[in-house]
């Protein structure tokens, strides 16, 4: 029986560490995959799109030194993960004549979420 058990664990126990590596490879590649072509998470570094440096709790519109649209400046938003999931799911109906375009959106519930914990955690 005992041996059964450690049988169990050392079968189990890699299995475990492979699945949480996977996840936090998940958050980088996806955000890589659709956002990294326009944007930076380090602060300071803008592209065609501002830095998304601590982009959660941040007022939309704020990077100073970032060429917004109108659109974005007045929207009044402060970004929070709901806000931020509705805005990747379709740019335009959160911020109407936003200029993050050809972007299309992300239609992966799974994978608009890995790119915001992703950001939250305010890689480095
Ligand atoms: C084609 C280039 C492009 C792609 C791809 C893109 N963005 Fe953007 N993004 C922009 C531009 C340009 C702006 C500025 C929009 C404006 O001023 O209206 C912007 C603005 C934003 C803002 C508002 C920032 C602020 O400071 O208020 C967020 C949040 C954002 N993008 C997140 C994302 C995420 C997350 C992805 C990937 C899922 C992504 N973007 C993909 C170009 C892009």
């Amino acid at each position: 029986m005992r041996s059964m058990i450690v049988g169990f664990a050392i079968a189990v126990l890699p299995l475990c560490v492979v699945a949480a590596s996977a996840a936090e490879e998940a958050g980088p590649q996806a955000f890589n995959n659709n956002c990294r072509t326009c944007h930076s998470w380090k602060e300071g570094d803008n592209r065609l799109g501002p830095n998304l440096h601590g982009i959660v709790g941040r007022k939309a519109g704020s990077v100073e030194g970032f060429n917004y649209s109108t659109a974005m400046k007045s929207s009044g938003i402060t970004w929070d993960e709901a806000s931020l999931d509705k805005f990747i799911t379709n740019p335009n109906a959160v911020v109407p004549n936003n200029n993050m375009k050809p972007f299309s959106g992300v239609g992966d519930a799974e994978t608009r979420k890995q790119i915001i914990d992703f950001l939250k955690s305010n890689p480095k």
